[in-house]
């Protein structure tokens, strides 16, 4: 019973995070969008922000089915919250720095670290479904649901914007992906 009661606690925690990581995520992304000289990582990244806008309400939508409180803190989402707020803040010193390709470097390195927690996240929800016992059912549903809506943009962020690194060598436009 006890490990139930962690198991539960767990999976909450783990929710924190994830609300937290689409929160920064999008002041990340709004950081980023305006450092992006390239064209069509510019795109991207506005497309993204869009995504993780969708991906918040996603998580808020299961708060309010689950019963959780949103703005509920925790020592590991004040972490992510610090975090993102840190990765803003690099993004805004290479700015102000002058050089617009090396902000957008950094922009893009942000990006991919940020993306690897929300990715992490995302897959651990998508494991919790499948280890959720028959009386968690409507949680599971939920959480499935959930999932299915987002594990393929994830999936995008992630593996997308390392190709920044070829921006970030000097070119203004480069081939999007299929
Ligand atoms: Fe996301
Ligand atoms: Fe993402």
């Amino acid at each position: 019973m006890a490990k139930k009661t962690g198991d539960r606690a767990q999976l909450h925690e783990l929710l924190y995070q994830a609300l937290e990581t689409e929160i920064g995520g999008i002041r990340l992304y709004k950081a980023a969008v305006a450092c992006a000289v390239n064209q069509d990582l510019h795109k991207e990244w506005e497309d993204y922000l869009n995504e993780t806008t969708t991906h918040r309400q996603v998580l808020l939508s299961v708060f309010e089915l689950l019963g959780l409180d949103p703005e509920t803190r925790t020592p590991g989402r004040e972490v992510v919250e610090h975090l993102g707020a840190s990765m803003v803040r690099a993004i805004e010193m290479a700015r102000q720095a002058g050089d617009p390709i090396a902000a957008q470097r950094v922009a893009a390195e942000c990006v991919v670290l940020a993306e690897t927690k929300d990715h992490a996240n995302w897959e651990l929800i998508g494991l919790a479904c499948d280890h959720l016992q028959a009386k968690e059912a409507k949680e599971a549903e939920v959480l499935r649901q959930a999932y299915d809506a987002v594990h393929r943009d994830e999936d995008h962020h992630l593996y997308y914007t390392p190709r920044a690194g070829r921006a970030s060598c000097g070119s203004t436009r480069w081939a999007s992906p299929p």
